[in-house]
Protein backbone atom coordinates (compact mmCIF):
# COMPACT_ATOMS: atom_id res chain seq x y z
CA UNK A 1 0.00 0.00 0.00
CA UNK A 2 1.12 3.17 -0.60
CA UNK A 3 1.74 5.34 2.70
CA UNK A 4 2.47 9.37 2.12
CA UNK A 5 2.85 12.32 4.39
CA UNK A 6 3.21 16.22 3.40
CA UNK A 7 4.75 19.07 4.97
CA UNK A 8 2.41 20.47 7.63
CA UNK A 9 2.09 24.24 8.34
CA UNK A 10 5.44 24.91 10.21
CA UNK A 11 4.06 28.83 11.21
CA UNK A 12 2.17 26.29 13.46
CA UNK A 13 3.78 23.34 13.94
CA UNK A 14 6.94 21.98 13.70
CA UNK A 15 6.40 18.40 14.42
CA UNK A 16 6.54 15.74 11.75
CA UNK A 17 4.46 12.61 11.50
CA UNK A 18 7.45 10.00 9.91
CA UNK A 19 10.58 10.04 11.34
CA UNK A 20 13.17 7.58 10.03
CA UNK A 21 13.06 5.37 12.88
CA UNK A 22 9.70 4.78 11.78
CA UNK A 23 9.82 5.38 8.04
CA UNK A 24 12.01 1.89 8.41
CA UNK A 25 8.96 0.17 10.73
CA UNK A 26 6.67 1.18 7.81
CA UNK A 27 8.82 -0.46 4.87
CA UNK A 28 9.85 -3.66 6.94
CA UNK A 29 5.83 -3.91 7.34
CA UNK A 30 5.55 -3.78 2.93
CA UNK A 31 4.63 0.03 2.98
CA UNK A 32 5.87 1.94 -0.27
CA UNK A 33 6.24 5.50 1.80
CA UNK A 34 6.46 8.63 -0.25
CA UNK A 35 7.54 12.20 1.45
CA UNK A 36 8.00 15.70 0.23
CA UNK A 37 11.55 17.25 -0.28
CA UNK A 38 12.84 18.28 3.02
CA UNK A 39 10.38 17.00 4.71
CA UNK A 40 12.12 16.69 8.48
CA UNK A 41 15.38 18.59 6.93
CA UNK A 42 14.64 21.48 9.75
CA UNK A 43 14.41 18.94 12.75
CA UNK A 44 17.19 17.75 11.61
CA UNK A 45 16.08 14.42 9.68
CA UNK A 46 17.35 14.51 5.80
CA UNK A 47 16.50 13.77 2.85
CA UNK A 48 19.20 11.57 2.47
CA UNK A 49 18.94 9.52 5.44
CA UNK A 50 15.03 8.68 4.73
CA UNK A 51 16.34 7.49 1.16
CA UNK A 52 18.83 5.04 2.80
CA UNK A 53 15.85 3.41 4.50
CA UNK A 54 13.95 3.00 1.20
CA UNK A 55 11.72 6.69 0.84
CA UNK A 56 10.41 8.10 -1.75
CA UNK A 57 10.94 11.97 -2.52
CA UNK A 58 8.56 14.04 -4.27
CA UNK A 59 8.86 17.40 -5.14
CA UNK A 60 4.58 17.98 -5.39
CA UNK A 61 2.95 17.61 -2.93
CA UNK A 62 -0.51 17.32 -4.55
CA UNK A 63 1.18 14.20 -6.74
CA UNK A 64 1.97 12.77 -3.43
CA UNK A 65 -1.72 13.40 -2.10
CA UNK A 66 -2.72 11.95 -5.37
CA UNK A 67 -0.54 8.39 -5.35
CA UNK A 68 -1.32 7.88 -1.51
CA UNK A 69 -3.15 5.33 -0.17
CA UNK A 70 -2.95 6.00 3.48
CA UNK A 71 -1.64 9.85 4.51
CA UNK A 72 -0.56 10.07 7.90
CA UNK A 73 -0.33 14.13 9.33
CA UNK A 74 -0.40 15.83 12.29
CA UNK A 75 -3.15 18.31 11.86
CA UNK A 76 -6.01 18.62 9.29
CA UNK A 77 -4.13 19.84 5.57
CA UNK A 78 -5.10 22.90 4.45
CA UNK A 79 -8.47 23.00 2.27
CA UNK A 80 -6.54 23.30 -1.36
CA UNK A 81 -4.67 20.42 0.09
CA UNK A 82 -7.81 18.85 0.93
CA UNK A 83 -9.14 19.00 -2.60
CA UNK A 84 -7.13 16.06 -4.19
CA UNK A 85 -7.98 13.87 -1.65
CA UNK A 86 -10.52 11.02 -3.46
CA UNK A 87 -12.79 8.21 -2.38
CA UNK A 88 -11.72 5.47 -0.10
CA UNK A 89 -8.40 7.31 0.85
CA UNK A 90 -7.50 7.06 4.56
CA UNK A 91 -6.08 10.31 6.75
CA UNK A 92 -5.02 9.82 9.71
CA UNK A 93 -3.52 12.51 12.61
CA UNK A 94 -4.61 14.71 15.44
CA UNK A 95 -7.48 16.36 13.35
CA UNK A 96 -9.33 18.53 15.80
CA UNK A 97 -12.67 17.16 15.70
CA UNK A 98 -14.52 20.44 17.54
CA UNK A 99 -12.71 23.24 15.25
CA UNK A 100 -12.77 21.22 11.67
CA UNK A 101 -16.12 19.79 12.08
CA UNK A 102 -17.05 21.08 9.05
CA UNK A 103 -14.09 20.25 6.98
CA UNK A 104 -14.59 16.66 8.46
CA UNK A 105 -17.87 16.55 7.25
CA UNK A 106 -17.30 17.45 3.74
CA UNK A 107 -14.07 14.78 3.91
CA UNK A 108 -16.62 12.11 4.75
CA UNK A 109 -19.25 13.02 2.32
CA UNK A 110 -16.23 12.13 -0.04
CA UNK A 111 -15.96 8.40 1.29
CA UNK A 112 -12.76 9.25 2.85
CA UNK A 113 -11.53 7.59 6.22
CA UNK A 114 -10.68 10.51 8.39
CA UNK A 115 -9.28 9.30 11.62
CA UNK A 116 -8.41 11.16 14.31
CA UNK A 117 -6.14 10.49 17.39
CA UNK A 118 -6.99 12.54 20.11
CA UNK A 119 -10.44 10.30 20.00
CA UNK A 120 -8.73 7.17 21.04
CA UNK A 121 -10.42 5.73 23.77
CA UNK A 122 -8.27 5.63 27.39
CA UNK A 123 -8.13 1.76 27.46
CA UNK A 124 -4.73 -0.37 28.28
CA UNK A 125 -4.74 -2.39 24.31
CA UNK A 126 -4.42 1.53 23.03
CA UNK A 127 -2.02 3.05 25.72
CA UNK A 128 1.04 2.57 22.91
CA UNK A 129 -1.43 4.91 20.46
CA UNK A 130 -2.07 7.14 22.88
CA UNK A 131 -1.18 10.71 21.21
CA UNK A 132 -3.04 12.68 24.10
CA UNK A 133 -0.57 11.24 26.87
CA UNK A 134 2.88 11.33 25.17
CA UNK A 135 2.66 14.73 23.92
CA UNK A 136 0.71 16.23 27.21
CA UNK A 137 3.60 13.94 29.37
CA UNK A 138 6.22 16.47 27.18
CA UNK A 139 3.95 19.47 27.43
CA UNK A 140 3.82 18.95 31.44
CA UNK A 141 8.00 19.06 31.42
CA UNK A 142 8.72 22.14 29.41
CA UNK A 143 6.48 23.94 30.83
CA UNK A 144 8.38 23.06 33.99
CA UNK A 145 11.39 24.03 32.42
CA UNK A 146 10.29 26.86 30.54
CA UNK A 147 8.83 28.79 33.88
CA UNK A 148 12.21 28.03 35.95
CA UNK A 149 14.02 29.88 33.14
CA UNK A 150 11.91 32.81 33.49
CA UNK A 151 11.54 32.70 37.38
CA UNK A 152 14.85 34.70 38.79
CA UNK A 153 15.88 32.52 41.58
CA UNK A 154 17.33 29.61 42.26
CA UNK A 155 14.87 26.09 42.57
CA UNK A 156 16.45 23.87 44.71
CA UNK A 157 17.52 24.48 48.80
CA UNK A 158 21.14 25.66 48.59
CA UNK A 159 23.02 25.64 52.26
CA UNK A 160 25.78 28.06 51.42
CA UNK A 161 28.95 29.56 53.73
CA UNK A 162 27.07 33.08 52.49
CA UNK A 163 23.83 31.96 53.57
CA UNK A 164 20.95 29.35 52.29
CA UNK A 165 18.62 29.84 49.83
CA UNK A 166 15.20 28.15 50.17
CA UNK A 167 13.94 25.64 47.82
CA UNK A 168 10.99 26.93 45.24
CA UNK A 169 7.52 25.96 46.11
CA UNK A 170 5.58 24.97 42.86
CA UNK A 171 1.85 24.67 42.84
CA UNK A 172 0.86 22.18 39.84
CA UNK A 173 -3.22 22.80 39.01
CA UNK A 174 -4.37 19.44 37.41
CA UNK A 175 -2.87 16.45 37.86
CA UNK A 176 -3.25 14.43 34.69
CA UNK A 177 -0.60 13.43 32.15
CA UNK A 178 0.88 16.55 31.82
CA UNK A 179 0.56 17.49 35.31
CA UNK A 180 2.34 14.47 37.33
CA UNK A 181 5.04 14.74 34.54
CA UNK A 182 5.33 18.68 35.98
CA UNK A 183 5.49 17.49 39.48
CA UNK A 184 8.06 14.66 38.66
CA UNK A 185 10.23 17.10 37.03
CA UNK A 186 9.80 20.10 39.36
CA UNK A 187 11.02 17.59 41.83
CA UNK A 188 14.10 16.42 40.28
CA UNK A 189 15.14 20.01 40.27
CA UNK A 190 14.76 20.49 44.03
CA UNK A 191 11.44 22.04 43.99
CA UNK A 192 8.94 21.92 46.55
CA UNK A 193 5.87 20.83 45.33
CA UNK A 194 1.58 20.83 45.96
CA UNK A 195 -0.74 19.74 43.89
CA UNK A 196 -4.13 19.38 43.61
CA UNK A 197 -7.12 17.98 40.96
CA UNK A 198 -11.15 17.13 41.47
CA UNK A 199 -10.68 13.40 41.41
CA UNK A 200 -9.28 11.95 44.00
CA UNK A 201 -7.34 8.90 42.51
CA UNK A 202 -4.87 11.70 41.29
CA UNK A 203 -3.82 12.18 45.25
CA UNK A 204 -2.21 8.75 45.42
CA UNK A 205 -0.37 9.49 42.03
CA UNK A 206 0.81 12.96 43.37
CA UNK A 207 1.80 11.68 46.74
CA UNK A 208 3.94 8.89 45.22
CA UNK A 209 5.91 11.15 43.00
CA UNK A 210 6.32 13.53 46.39
CA UNK A 211 4.25 15.95 45.65
CA UNK A 212 1.98 17.63 48.77
CA UNK A 213 -2.11 16.93 47.49
CA UNK A 214 -3.93 19.63 48.15
CA UNK A 215 -7.56 18.03 49.36
CA UNK A 216 -10.97 20.73 48.83
CA UNK A 217 -12.39 19.63 52.30
CA UNK A 218 -15.67 17.63 51.89
CA UNK A 219 -15.05 17.46 48.17
CA UNK A 220 -17.18 14.41 46.12
CA UNK A 221 -14.68 12.58 43.71
CA UNK A 222 -15.34 14.78 40.17
CA UNK A 223 -14.23 11.60 37.99
CA UNK A 224 -16.37 10.26 34.86
CA UNK A 225 -16.06 6.97 33.79
CA UNK A 226 -13.66 7.40 31.09
CA UNK A 227 -10.99 8.66 34.04
CA UNK A 228 -11.67 12.63 33.11
CA UNK A 229 -13.03 15.71 34.96
CA UNK A 230 -16.30 16.89 35.62
CA UNK A 231 -17.43 20.52 35.76
CA UNK A 232 -17.06 21.19 39.01
CA UNK A 233 -20.41 22.29 41.18
CA UNK A 234 -19.76 26.00 42.40
CA UNK A 235 -20.12 25.04 45.77
CA UNK A 236 -17.06 22.88 45.30
CA UNK A 237 -15.39 26.29 43.02
CA UNK A 238 -15.76 28.28 46.31
CA UNK A 239 -14.07 25.96 48.64
CA UNK A 240 -11.49 25.42 46.25
CA UNK A 241 -10.77 29.16 45.57
CA UNK A 242 -10.38 29.37 49.50
CA UNK A 243 -7.42 26.58 49.51
CA UNK A 244 -5.79 28.36 46.46
CA UNK A 245 -6.10 31.28 47.48
CA UNK A 246 -4.16 30.46 51.04
CA UNK A 247 -1.87 28.18 49.40
CA UNK A 248 -0.53 30.78 47.24
CA UNK A 249 0.93 33.12 49.48
CA UNK A 250 3.64 30.39 49.69
CA UNK A 251 3.99 29.53 46.43
CA UNK A 252 6.45 31.05 43.92
CA UNK A 253 5.84 29.20 40.43
CA UNK A 254 2.13 27.91 39.40
CA UNK A 255 1.91 25.27 36.71
CA UNK A 256 -1.54 25.01 35.41
CA UNK A 257 -3.15 21.83 33.20
CA UNK A 258 -6.63 21.55 34.25
CA UNK A 259 -8.63 20.81 31.58
CA UNK A 260 -12.10 18.94 31.13
CA UNK A 261 -13.15 17.36 27.89
CA UNK A 262 -15.26 19.43 25.13
CA UNK A 263 -15.26 22.45 27.34
CA UNK A 264 -13.32 25.87 27.78
CA UNK A 265 -10.58 25.18 30.15
CA UNK A 266 -11.95 25.75 34.28
CA UNK A 267 -10.95 29.61 35.38
CA UNK A 268 -9.06 28.43 38.90
CA UNK A 269 -6.22 31.54 39.74
CA UNK A 270 -8.90 34.47 39.65
CA UNK A 271 -8.05 38.43 39.58
CA UNK A 272 -8.35 38.78 43.26
CA UNK A 273 -5.79 35.56 44.21
CA UNK A 274 -2.94 38.04 42.38
CA UNK A 275 -3.03 39.85 45.30
CA UNK A 276 -1.25 36.71 47.53
CA UNK A 277 0.84 36.06 44.94
CA UNK A 278 4.49 37.84 45.53
CA UNK A 279 5.95 39.86 42.85
CA UNK A 280 8.41 37.64 40.68
CA UNK A 281 6.59 34.62 40.67
CA UNK A 282 5.90 32.50 37.51
CA UNK A 283 2.65 31.43 35.97
CA UNK A 284 2.81 28.44 33.07
CA UNK A 285 -0.66 27.89 31.75
CA UNK A 286 -0.70 24.77 29.66
CA UNK A 287 -4.33 25.12 29.26
CA UNK A 288 -3.89 28.79 27.49
CA UNK A 289 -5.36 27.40 24.10
CA UNK A 290 -8.41 26.04 25.73
CA UNK A 291 -8.98 29.66 27.16
CA UNK A 292 -6.30 29.55 30.42
CA UNK A 293 -6.79 28.69 34.21
CA UNK A 294 -6.10 32.31 34.87
CA UNK A 295 -8.07 35.37 34.00
CA UNK A 296 -5.16 36.93 32.63
CA UNK A 297 -3.28 33.95 30.31
CA UNK A 298 -2.94 34.85 26.87
CA UNK A 299 -1.96 32.64 24.26
CA UNK A 300 1.75 33.32 22.83
CA UNK A 301 2.22 36.49 25.22
CA UNK A 302 4.41 36.62 28.42
CA UNK A 303 1.20 38.95 30.43
CA UNK A 304 3.04 40.85 33.76
CA UNK A 305 0.62 41.01 36.30
CA UNK A 306 1.41 42.89 39.87
CA UNK A 307 4.61 41.45 39.15
CA UNK A 308 3.60 37.79 38.23
CA UNK A 309 4.66 36.61 34.75
CA UNK A 310 1.65 34.42 33.12
CA UNK A 311 2.91 32.36 29.88
CA UNK A 312 1.23 30.66 28.16
CA UNK A 313 1.71 29.16 24.20
CA UNK A 314 -0.29 27.68 21.40
CA UNK A 315 1.85 24.55 21.34
CA UNK A 316 4.64 23.79 23.88
CA UNK A 317 5.57 21.11 21.49
CA UNK A 318 6.98 22.97 19.07
CA UNK A 319 9.83 23.62 21.64
CA UNK A 320 10.53 20.39 21.82
CA UNK A 321 9.73 19.02 18.10
CA UNK A 322 12.44 16.38 17.87
CA UNK A 323 11.01 14.48 21.31
CA UNK A 324 6.89 14.89 20.39
CA UNK A 325 7.83 13.58 16.73
CA UNK A 326 9.60 10.85 17.86
CA UNK A 327 6.75 9.59 20.07
CA UNK A 328 3.85 10.81 18.01
CA UNK A 329 5.50 8.77 14.93
CA UNK A 330 5.16 6.02 17.12
CA UNK A 331 1.67 6.26 18.46
CA UNK A 332 0.70 6.63 14.79
CA UNK A 333 2.59 3.50 13.87
CA UNK A 334 1.12 1.41 16.46
CA UNK A 335 -2.06 2.74 16.01
CA UNK A 336 -1.27 1.63 11.87
CA UNK A 337 -0.58 -2.01 12.96
CA UNK A 338 -3.64 -2.30 14.37
CA UNK A 339 -5.79 -1.37 11.20
CA UNK A 340 -3.35 -3.32 8.76
CA UNK A 341 -4.20 -6.76 7.65
CA UNK A 342 -0.88 -7.92 7.07
CA UNK A 343 -1.66 -11.33 5.25
CA UNK A 344 -4.14 -9.35 2.52
CA UNK A 345 -2.16 -6.35 2.77
CA UNK A 346 -5.06 -3.60 2.96
CA UNK A 347 -6.36 -1.71 5.95
CA UNK A 348 -9.34 -3.47 7.86
CA UNK A 349 -11.73 -1.38 9.20
CA UNK A 350 -13.51 -3.19 12.06
CA UNK A 351 -16.01 -1.80 13.63
CA UNK A 352 -15.87 -3.86 16.42
CA UNK A 353 -13.00 -2.79 17.50
CA UNK A 354 -13.33 -0.04 20.15
CA UNK A 355 -9.88 2.02 19.06
CA UNK A 356 -11.23 1.50 15.34
CA UNK A 357 -14.66 3.03 15.93
CA UNK A 358 -13.95 5.29 18.23
CA UNK A 359 -11.32 7.21 16.42
CA UNK A 360 -13.08 6.89 12.88
CA UNK A 361 -14.92 9.84 12.39
CA UNK A 362 -18.41 8.88 11.07
P1 LIG B 1 -6.90 16.33 30.98
O1 LIG B 1 -5.75 16.81 30.16
O2 LIG B 1 -8.26 16.28 30.38
O3 LIG B 1 -7.00 17.23 32.33
C1 LIG B 1 -5.89 17.50 33.14
C2 LIG B 1 -6.25 17.36 34.61
O4 LIG B 1 -6.99 18.50 35.05
C3 LIG B 1 -7.10 16.13 34.95
O5 LIG B 1 -6.41 15.36 35.92
C4 LIG B 1 -8.37 16.75 35.52
O6 LIG B 1 -8.96 15.93 36.53
C5 LIG B 1 -7.89 18.07 36.07
N1 LIG B 1 -8.92 19.09 36.33
C6 LIG B 1 -10.01 19.41 35.59
N2 LIG B 1 -10.72 20.40 36.20
C7 LIG B 1 -10.05 20.74 37.33
C8 LIG B 1 -10.29 21.69 38.37
N3 LIG B 1 -11.34 22.50 38.35
N4 LIG B 1 -9.39 21.74 39.39
C9 LIG B 1 -8.31 20.92 39.42
N5 LIG B 1 -8.05 20.01 38.47
C10 LIG B 1 -8.90 19.91 37.44
O7 LIG B 1 -6.58 14.90 31.59
P2 LIG B 1 -5.50 13.78 31.16
O8 LIG B 1 -4.18 14.19 31.62
O9 LIG B 1 -5.65 13.49 29.72
O10 LIG B 1 -5.95 12.53 32.02
C11 LIG B 1 -7.31 12.24 32.27
C12 LIG B 1 -7.50 10.84 32.81
O11 LIG B 1 -7.17 9.86 31.85
C13 LIG B 1 -6.68 10.51 34.04
O12 LIG B 1 -7.57 9.79 34.90
C14 LIG B 1 -5.63 9.55 33.55
O13 LIG B 1 -5.18 8.64 34.54
C15 LIG B 1 -6.39 8.84 32.46
N6 LIG B 1 -5.52 8.24 31.45
C16 LIG B 1 -5.69 6.90 31.14
C17 LIG B 1 -4.91 6.30 30.15
C18 LIG B 1 -5.11 4.86 29.83
O14 LIG B 1 -5.60 4.10 30.61
N7 LIG B 1 -4.78 4.44 28.64
C19 LIG B 1 -3.92 7.07 29.42
C20 LIG B 1 -3.81 8.46 29.82
C21 LIG B 1 -4.61 9.01 30.79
Amino acid sequence: MNLASISENRDIEKRIAITPEIAKKYINLGFNLTLPNNYGTYVGFTDEEYKNLGVNFLDNEDEIIKNSEILIQLGLPIEEKLSFFKENQTLIGSLNTFVNKEKLENLKLKKINCFSLELLPRITRAQSMDILSSQANLAGYKAVVEAFQVYERAIPMMMTAAGTIPAAKVLVVGAGVAGLQAIATAKRMGAVVFATDVRMASKEQVESLGGKFLTVEGSENLETEGGYAKEASDEFKKKQEELLSETLKKIDIIICTALIPGREAPKIIKKEMFKNLQAGSVIYDLAAVQGGNTEFTEVDKIVEKNGVKILGEANILNKLPVSASNLYAKNVFNFISNLYDKENKKLNINLEDEIIEKTLIK
